[in-house]
């Protein structure tokens, strides 16, 4: 899979905006010596509210601009767009791709002994019904709720992790849910909403999210493969946003607790771009 492919060079990271970088942060902590690329679609975000047509020419847009960075794998770290978008690039990607739902439904499958659990994402990802499709694949017995919880992304994006509005939020969303073992955490920005979650859904329920398991897809694959990068110090990382740089910048320091350096503007979809 690797073979036209350097160790050396950067893996790609894809998300709508900027809640993928709570997979990047996985990703920098299981492959510190990685150099990374990041492209943040900030100008069509949310995914979340849109068609399955338009994610998957997006998807496929921004699959194309990280090949022209050179990269050696790319995470696509948005769960709408690995729900959605995934399947269109799967077999015309000349380096290995990796998505987040697959690896979010196995750790969640292995944390729900009695059969019970919870998918939570955003509205597109949820109606594609991709999450509760992949559960009963593996385990048909299983009982699945599906919950769209619109209003999380911007609490989250506006900074409004734990205030009262995410609470009563958590509250509307997931007060019916009873009796599961487990919740997928499907969607880049929940996990900063992580306390308000476990408080509405009480201190017994397992919340799973897929960053790290993704992560640790990553790093034995590129390992099996002889593919990881041995330079000595921590890696760089390159990051891409399609709208508003300077926005992109205080948003990401919300996600990181840390300033980015290296971020460029990505020239708009389907125009031709350079290299770095
Ligand atoms: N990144 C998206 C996801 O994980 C959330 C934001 C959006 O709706 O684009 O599904």
């Amino acid at each position: 899979m690797y073979t036209q492919t350097h160790a050396r060079d950067p893996i790609g990271v894809f998300d709508s905006g900027v809640g993928g970088l709570t997979v990047l942060k996985e990703l920098r902590r299981a492959l510190p010596h990685e150099d990374f690329v990041y492209f943040g679609d900030t100008a069509r975000v949310p995914y979340g509210e849109k068609s399955k047509e338009a994610i998957v020419r997006y998807t496929q847009e921004a699959i194309a601009f990280l090949l022209q960075h050179r990269v050696k794998a790319i995470v696509i770290a948005c769960h709408t767009a690995s729900a959605l978008g995934l399947e269109s690039v799967i077999t015309t990607t000349p380096v290995p791709l990796f998505g987040v739902v697959e690896p979010g439904v196995a750790a969640l499958i292995s944390e729900a002994p009695s059969g019970r659990v919870a998918v939570l994402g955003t509205a597109s990802a949820i109606q594609s019904d991709v999450h509760r499709t992949q559960i009963l694949a593996r385990c048909p017995a299983f009982s699945v709720t599906t919950i769209a919880c619109p209003l999380f992304v911007p609490i989250v994006e506006e900074g409004l992790a734990e205030h009262p509005i995410a609470v009563s939020a958590a509250e509307l969303y997931l007060g019916g849910i009873r009796d599961v073992d487990a919740i997928l955490l499907a969607c880049t920005h929940y996990p900063i909403l992580r306390q308000t979650i476990q408080m509405a859904v009480g201190p017994n329920v397992a919340l799973i999210e897929p960053a790290k398991a993704v992560a640790a897809e990553v790093a034995l694959s590129l390992c099996d493969s002889r593919c990881l990068n041995s330079q000595a110090g921590e890696g760089t990382i390159f990051y891409y946003a399609s709208d508003d740089i300077e926005k992109f910048r205080r948003l990401a320091f919300k996600f990181l607790d840390r300033p980015i350096e290296h971020i460029k503007k990505a020239p708009l979809a389907g125009r031709p771009t350079t290299k770095r």
